[in-house]
């Protein structure tokens, strides 16, 4: 299946006001083992962002912990500030070594990060952050403080929360407006389905990461096999389709290093699931549901 644009996956307002193509882009897999240090391959890393805006794609995912920094510093290198591509990063989590990520939710400490990543990524002003993770040591209150006065500081627009619950969401929105929420989801992983719900309710784009993912689902012989045979797909492709299919304000982010498997996974938007398909593979992940 050749490259699509991602203009086929539709649009959605973030905070009402920023628009993007659903189908976005994460940026964490341009960064070392362990999501540590330099990629493997910084060209090929580099032509892979370089190509997001040839297939349309405007909404790219990062985080002041993917590398630490390298992860921004290679967007900006590679797509220099002043387009119109939606750079969304995040802060909350400290890293001491590959594979290490401490919740670190102090708000001087979350403010310091907002501002050292709106350097990096070398903006006036960051159009969505969103916080890692709430730090359990730390007053949540404390910390929704700190997004609220980054919102009135004017060192970000819109912000958002990741890996949190409804609860968590309506006790954010009593200090700032969450506008988004990123959450592990995909076809077998579907702990968040409340999340997403409440997502869709309010108007707040719901951001699945780890969205490519299958499972057993993908054996040959199974639904989402012979599903993808028949739009003559990868099964991981259908699983995205099933992902944009499933909500309006789903605004999924495969994440890759390789040109290859970007233009893999836009194509992705072209596969229109017919509403059986869509159920079908729905029963099949619920089922198989690890979360
Ligand atoms: N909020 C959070 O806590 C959180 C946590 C994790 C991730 N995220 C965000 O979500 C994004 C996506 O999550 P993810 O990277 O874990 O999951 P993913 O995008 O579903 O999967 C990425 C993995 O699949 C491979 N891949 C991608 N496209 C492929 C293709 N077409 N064919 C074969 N392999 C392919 C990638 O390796 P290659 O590089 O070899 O393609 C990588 O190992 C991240 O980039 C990050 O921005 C957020």
């Amino acid at each position: 299946m050749s490259s699509g644009n991602a203009a086929t996956s539709g649009t959605f307002k973030i905070g009402g006001d920023v628009e993007v193509n659903r189908l976005g882009f994460g940026a964490m897999r341009i960064t070392g083992p362990g999501i540590w240090g330099e990629p493997a391959d910084r060209a090929e890393a580099i032509r892979t962002l370089k190509r997001l805006p040839e297939l349309g794609v405007n909404f790219i995912d990062t985080a002041d912990s993917y590398g630490p920094d390298v992860s921004e510093e290679l967007i900006r290198e590679a797509l220099p500030p002043g387009g119109d591509i939606l750079v969304a990063t995040k802060g909350g989590l400290a890293r001491t070594g590959p594979n290490q990520w401490i919740p670190l939710g102090r708000p001087e400490y979350l403010i310091q990060q907002a501002h050292k990543s709106r350097h990096r990524l070398g903006v006036a002003r960051i159009g969505l952050w969103q916080l890692h993770r709430i730090d359990p040591k730390v007053p949540r209150e404390e910390q929704f403080g700190a997004i609220r006065a980054l919102i009135d500081s004017g060192v970000i627009r819109h912000a958002g929360l990741s890996e949190v619950s409804v609860e968590e969401i309506e006790a954010a929105s009593k200090v700032f407006k969450v506008t988004t929420v990123q959450n592990r989801y995909n076809l077998v992983d579907r702990a968040s389905e409340a999340v997403l719900t409440y997502c869709e309710r309010h108007g707040i784009g719901f951001i699945p990461w780890f969205p490519l993912a299958a499972g057993n689902l993908a054996r040959p012989g199974s639904v989402l096999d012979s599903i993808a045979r028949r739009h003559d797909a990868a099964p991981s492709q259908v699983a995205l389709a099933w992902v944009l299919k499933r909500s309006p304000v789903t605004l999924p982010i495969p994440g890759t290093s390789k040109v290859a498997h970007l233009e893999q996974n836009v194509a992705a938007v072209d596969i229109a699931l017919t509403d059986e398909e869509f159920a079908a593979l729905d029963r099949q992940g619920k089922a198989q549901s690890t979360g």
